[in-house]
């Protein structure tokens, strides 16, 4: 199978763990006699430095024609520290999922035994943990008017979602619920805002077709405490884009690490996938990035892109198989010290020799 991937690193740790993903792909496109054609662009504050635009139309061009986008980490701790900026990193990523429509953010949430000792949650919580976030990534407060008035003394950022945005991303985790444990947790602020009550009026008249997937509403505020005390009551959490931003920071870290986690951006052609963690500016330059995240967003796009099972299989056998043997990066543990590149390396190893 012959396949176009667009690369975007974007910025910080970015290159680093996306060159770590590369070498693990090469390693099935070896193994299982496959061609990946890798394509790359730039994005973020990477490409403001270059062209002054965070998502170049060169850029958007190599995403439209490519099968799926594979995407590192934005931002910049120089944008961050002046509110004044008028173009900022993060708008390259908030514009491609626009213009993409991505509309459906995908997190799994998976623990992994050998890293119930870097959770800060204790082991009976953590056993077979396994839900999966459908955040919705187009729409809500990132995306409504926003603005200063009055000599910028007021600042606003309205957050609005009609039905169409709530039903087309309702489906894909009622389709996601059906093959787990058949169970949808709608997570709002039903009691104080009213796009939250277009969300429980629509999910809820979306569900009575489904009467075998039990349906629950839970408020966001106690939905970032059910994660930390009962994380296991979870299957599929659907929520808005904010919402969904801050549960699964929240969720990454019970799993052991902020390095792990994987997501998928999907929308009516072309999927992007990546980390869920940020550029770690601390990090980058520095080998001690954990290029996990990205490993596993590449096995999720052999999967979810190309219907590849056995391949992204392998990429999953071989990243259980480097926790087991403690080859990780300083985040998951400080002692051994293993860089990005020797997990990548042990990783790609692994599915040249072993799978
Ligand atoms: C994420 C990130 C982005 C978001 C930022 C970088 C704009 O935090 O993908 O979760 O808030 O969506
Ligand atoms: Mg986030």
């Amino acid at each position: 199978m012959k396949m176009k991937i667009a690369i975007l690193p974007g910025d910080g740790i970015g290159k680093e763990i996306i060159s770590e993903a590369i070498k693990v792909l090469k390693s099935i496109e070896r193994k299982f006699n496959h061609k990946f054609e890798f394509t790359a662009g730039i994005i973020g504050a990477a490409a403001i430095d270059k062209t002054g635009n965070p998502l170049p139309d060169e850029t958007l061009e190599i995403c439209l024609s490519s099968d799926a986008i594979l995407f590192g980490a934005i931002g910049d701790p120089k944008y961050d520290n002046d509110p004044n900026a008028k173009v900022r990193p993060e708008q390259g990523l908030l514009k491609m999922r626009k213009s993409l429509g991505l509309f459906a953010n995908i997190r799994p949430v998976k623990s992994y035994k050998a890293l119930f000792n870097s959770s800060p949650l204790k082991n009976h919580l953590l056993d077979d943990l396994d839900f999966i976030v459908y955040r919705e990534l187009t729409g809500g407060i990132y995306f409504g008017e926003k603005g200063r008035k009055q000599k910028n003394y007021f600042a606003f950022d309205v957050c609005s979602y009609n039905k169409d945005e709530i039903l087309r991303i309702t489906k894909l985790a009622f389709e996601a619920a059906k093959n787990r444990k058949q169970k949808v947790t709608l997570v709002d602020k039903a009691n104080v805002l009213e796009t939250s009550r277009l969300w429980r009026e629509t999910v809820k008249n979306y569900s009575l077709a489904f009467p075998e997937i039990e349906l629950e509403f839970m408020f966001v505020d106690n939905a970032a405490m059910q994660i930390i005390q009962n994380p296991k009551r979870f299957d599929v959490i659907l929520t808005e884009n904010m919402f969904g931003d801050i549960l699964t920071d929240e969720a990454s870290v019970i799993t052991g690490s902020l390095g792990m986690l994987p997501s998928a951006s999907v929308g009516n052609k072309i999927s992007l996938y990546e980390p869920i963690h940020g550029s770690f500016p601390e990090g980058t330059g520095k080998n001690i990035a954990n290029p996990v995240a990205t490993i596993l967003s590449a096995a999720m796009m052999l999967d979810m892109s190309f219907n590849l099972k056995a391949e992204s299989n392998a990429i999953i056998e071989a990243v259980e198989n480097s926790l087991l043997n403690e080859v990780t990066t300083p985040d998951i543990n400080s002692i051994k010290k293993y860089s990005t590149s020797d997990v990548g390396n042990y990783i790609s190893n692994y599915i040249d020799n072993a799978v």
